[in-house]
C-alpha cells in the first residue's frame, strides 16, 4: 500500500461541484482582482473568525509583514519569535526590516516557551509572534500576561491551526491581529498561494488595503505600497472549502487518534502532546526519534514501505547556512529544544480524507521499525 502524505485531489472531489460553481462564477464575472467574490469570502472569513475585519492578501508570509508595516515597525524594531517554526514567520520580520529575535520552544508541545520571553525583551522589542505550530495554539494567556506588562504586541501566526483554539481563549481574542496562509496544504488551503490577516484594529485594516493594492484606495491615487491580493478564484475555491473546516479538523483529530491509540508504548518515538483544554487541530502530526535512533534512516524507512512521511522542520532558522544573511538577529538563551526538535521530527501522513486502512496501515509499518 501507499500512503501519500497530503490528500488534496481527494478533498478536491469531494467538493468537486461547490468548488468548480465558484470557480466558474469567477470566470464568468469578470472580475478577477479585489472583485465580489473576494469580498464575499473576507465577510464569511469575518463571520466564521468572529472579528471585525479580515483582509485577503497574496501569502501568509505577505500577511504577517503588511502587519508589522501597518503598525508601523521597521528597522531598529525587535520582534520576538520561536526558533522552530516555519522559515516564513522570520523572514517576514526581516523583509519588514525589523530585528528578529529567536527564542526557545517549549520541549512537549513545541510552540514558544513563554518563560523564555522575558529574557529577550529589551527596550527595543515591539512584538511577540507566536507560531501556533503543527495545529495547536501557543499558550496565549501565558504570552499575553508578559506582553501587558512589557507593553508589547500580540501577532499570531495562525497559517497552520485554523479553528484551533486554547483552553480559555480563541484565536485572536488576545492578539492584535492574526496571519493565516491558506496555501495548498494547510488545514484551509487553496489551490496555489493565499493568504489573510485578521484583526478588530481599524488602522490595521485600513493600512493593509491600501497596502495590497499599490498604495491605492481609488483609481489611479497611490501611495508606497505593493501587490500581494488573494486572487478571486482563489477567493472561491475557500469560500467553498471554509464551510468544510470545522468537520475537517475533526476528522484530522479522529485520524491523530488513532495514530496516537496504535503507537503508544514504542520506545524510539515520541508521541505529540496535547494541552488540556486545547483543540489540536494536527495540521502535522509530529513525533519525534528517540536518542540513539537515526532518524533519517527512520524517515527513509517508512519511505521505502509507502508510508509518504515528511520533517516539520529539520532544520532551524538559526541553523540555515548564511544565517542571517546581513539580516538583524538575536539569539536569546539555549535553543537547545528548538535544535532537538530539528534533530528528531517526523511528521506522518496527515490529511482529513485518509482512511481507516491507511491509518492502519502507516500504524503497522511505523510499529515494524526494526532501530539499527
Ligand atoms: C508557520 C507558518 N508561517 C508562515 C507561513 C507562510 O505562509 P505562505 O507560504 O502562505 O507565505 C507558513 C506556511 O507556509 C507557516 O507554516
Amino acid at each position: 500500500m501507499k500512503v501519500p502524505f497530503y490528500g488534496h485531489e481527494r478533498q478536491y472531489l469531494s467538493l468537486k461541484n461547490e468548488i468548480d460553481a465558484n470557480i466558474e462564477k469567477v470566470i464568468m464575472s469578470g472580475n478577477y482582482v479585489l472583485g465580489p467574490m473576494l469580498t464575499q469570502f473576507e465577510k464569511e472569513l469575518t463571520e466564521y473568525a468572529g472579528c471585525k475585519y479580515a483582509i485577503g492578501v497574496g501569502n501568509g508570509t505577505d500577511a504577517i509583514w503588511l502587519t508589522f508595516m501597518a503598525l508601523g515597525f521597521g528597522p531598529g524594531d525587535e520582534i520576538i519569535t520561536n526558533a522552530n517554526t516555519f522559515f516564513a514567520t522570520a523572514e517576514a520580520i526581516w523583509i519588514a526590516g525589523c530585528t528578529a529575535v529567536l527564542v526557545d520552544c517549549d520541549p512537549l508541545t513545541k510552540c514558544i516557551d513563554p518563560a523564555k520571553l522575558e529574557a529577550a525583551i529589551t527596550s527595543k522589542t515591539k512584538a511577540i509572534v507566536p507560531v501556533h505550530l503543527y495545529g495547536q495554539c501557543a499558550p496565549m494567556a501565558e504570552i499575553k500576561a508578559i506582553a501587558d506588562k512589557h507593553n508589547l504586541l500580540l501577532i499570531e501566526d495562525n497559517a497552520q491551526a485554523i479553528d484551533a483554539h486554547g483552553d480559555t481563549f480563541k484565536v485572536g481574542e488576545l492578539s492584535e491581529a492574526v496571519c493565516t496562509s491558506f496555501i495548498i496544504q494547510k488545514n484551509l488551503g487553496t489551490f496555489g498561494d493565499a493568504g489573510a490577516i485578521f484583526t478588530n484594529n481599524e488602522k490595521i485594516n485600513t493600512v493593509v488595503r491600501k497596502l495590497r493594492s499599490h498604495g491605492s484606495d481609488a483609481r489611479n491615487v497611490h501611495s508606497y505600497g505593493f501587490n500581494s491580493r488573494l486572487d478571486d478564484i482563489h477567493a472561491g475555491v475557500l469560500s467553498a472549502k471554509l464551510k468544510m473546516i470545522t468537520k475537517w479538523s475533526d476528522m484530522r483529530i479522529a485520524v491523530a487518534s488513532k495514530y496516537t491509540a496504535g503507537l503508544q508504548g514504542l520506545d524510539f518515538i515520541t508521541l505529540p502532546t496535547v494541552r488540556p483544554g486545547y483543540r489540536h487541530v494536527f495540521h502535522l502530526y509530529v513525533v519525534e526519534t528517540a536518542a540513539g535512533v537515526d532518524r533519517d534512516a527512520f524517515v527513509k524507512y517508512l519511505v521505502d514501505n509507502g508510508v509518504d512521511a515528511k520533517t516539520h522542520y529539520s532544520i532551524a532558522i538559526h541553523k540555515q547556512a548564511g544565517y542571517p544573511w546581513g539580516k538583524e538577529a538575536r539569539i536569546v538563551g539555549s535553543l537547545e529544544h528548538a535544535e532537538h526538535n530539528a534533530a528528531t521530527c517526523v511528521s506522518l501522513p496527515m490529511f482529513p480524507e485518509l482512511t481507516d486502512e491507511e491509518v492502519a496501515y502507516v500504524i503497522e509499518v511505523v510499529k515494524n521499525y526494526k532501530n539499527g
